[in-house]
């Protein structure tokens, strides 16, 4: 798919901007804190209908307005066109208007226009606590998957339940056991399906991952990544969390919560057999990471047969001039990206010395000062 056009209206420090994108590379400039992530936020509007930074849409809106709204002109891979509109108003809430039609759910619309996303907040994938690295499992198999997304909402369902039925056992003294065993029952259901999904999930996209560190480093550097559920698995993945929560039981009683299950399960990335969390450099966390977000791009690409678009947010930073010239050039070549960078010649420039730099197909140049995108270069 592509973005052909984005309109921001009190969308953080937008008041009203209209960008017409490039099919190719979209490098967004400026200096510091003019409304160039922003940018790549309203994107994430349109394929997520919600901010990639996980905050409310109160805090999105301008200031000194009560309303915004994001639309936008989007392309399919086959040529179709759609019209995408997200409003908020600070007391009725917010809309998703995908052609002139409202839709009720953000899950029907999550996977209809795919994206793949790096912005540093993402160093937690490697360097910070499991959960981050769950969301990002999550966030991939949601958009590939509804299957999975509705198994997601039904397990978090039987959690909060069955959490609820275990706190109210711990503070009055008498536990519904009646109550909790049908609450058991739902969550190693859907449970067991969860594992069942990360787990081949994560084989198949451990290969994609391998390959394109390989691609972004040539030298001796080997990673992986380990799916590790909050439980030993056995081949009936049911049977086994069933017993791991019995054996739990007493403890789950005593601290009045679910303490196994897909919601403690982990991942880790290892390079050349040590903990990325432990031992990387800063380049190493960053190469990891756009590894990762090139397999998500392959990943997504083949199971939905659409392109993603990818937002790159302050990606740059931190790369020596070869992994950037690398991640820009693998990155150019998948399908339309956007990348925020303060310093854009030293964005380009990594792309300038590669002898491959004739390939950076259709690149245009967008200039963000104070909430106005200036003038474009192409
Ligand atoms: N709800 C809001 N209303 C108005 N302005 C806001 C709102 N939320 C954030 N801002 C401001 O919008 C500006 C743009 O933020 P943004 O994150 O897009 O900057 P940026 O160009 O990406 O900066 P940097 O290079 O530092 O990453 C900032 O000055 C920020 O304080
Ligand atoms: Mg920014």
């Amino acid at each position: 798919m592509k973005v052909k056009r984005l309109h921001l209206t009190n969308f953080r420090n937008h008041e009203d901007s209209s960008i017409e994108f490039a099919d190719g590379v979209n490098f967004i400039t400026g200096p510091n804190a003019q409304g160039k992530t922003s940018i790549l936020e309203g994107l994430s509007y349109v394929c997520l209908t919600k901010s990639f930074l996980q905050q409310p849409e109160k805090s999105v809106v301008r200031f000194e307005a009560d309303t915004l709204c994001v639309d936008a002109s989007v392309e399919k891979d086959r040529g179709t066109p759609h019209e995408v509109k997200i409003t908020y108003e600070r007391k009725s809430g917010k809309k998703y208007i995908l052609d002139g039609n409202e839709v009720r759910r953000a899950a029907d619309v999550v996977g209809m226009f795919p994206v793949v996303i790096l912005h540093p907040g993402n160093l937690t994938l490697t360097g910070g606590g499991p959960s981050d690295r769950r969301k990002f499992l999550d966030m991939i198999l949601s958009q590939v998957s509804k299957s999975y997304l509705e198994e997601s909402i039904e397990y978090a369902r039987a959690l909060k339940q069955r959490n609820r039925v275990l706190l109210d056992g711990r503070l009055t003294g008498r536990l519904d056991l009646g109550i909790l065993d049908a609450w058991t029952d739902a969550l190693v259901a859907h449970g067991a399906q969860i594992v069942e999904r990360r787990s081949s999930f994560v084989k198949e996209f451990r290969e994609v991952f391998v390959s394109a560190y390989d691609w972004l480093v040539k030298y001796y550097e080997t990673p992986d990544m380990i799916y590790m559920p909050s439980f030993t698995t056995g081949p009936d993945i049911e049977d086994t969390f069933f017993a791991e929560l019995q054996r739990v039981s007493m403890v789950e009683r005593s601290r009045g919560a679910t303490i196994v299950g897909p919601h403690r399960d982990d991942l880790e990335f290892t390079l050349n057999g040590v903990p990325v969390r432990d031992f990387a450099s800063q380049g190493q966390n960053k190469t990891v990471l756009v590894a990762l977000k090139m397999a998500e791009f392959q990943c997504i690409k083949t199971k939905l047969a659409e392109t993603p678009v990818v937002l790159l947010d302050d990606v740059m930073s931190e790369l020596d001039s070869f992994r950037s010239a690398s991640t820009l050039r693998s990155i150019a070549g998948l399908g339309q990206t956007f990348i925020t960078a303060t310093d854009i010649l030293n964005a380009y420039a990594g792309s300038l010395n590669d002898d491959r730099q004739n390939s950076l197909p259709d690149a245009k140049v967008h200039f963000v000062k104070g909430g106005n995108v200036l003038y474009e270069n192409v």
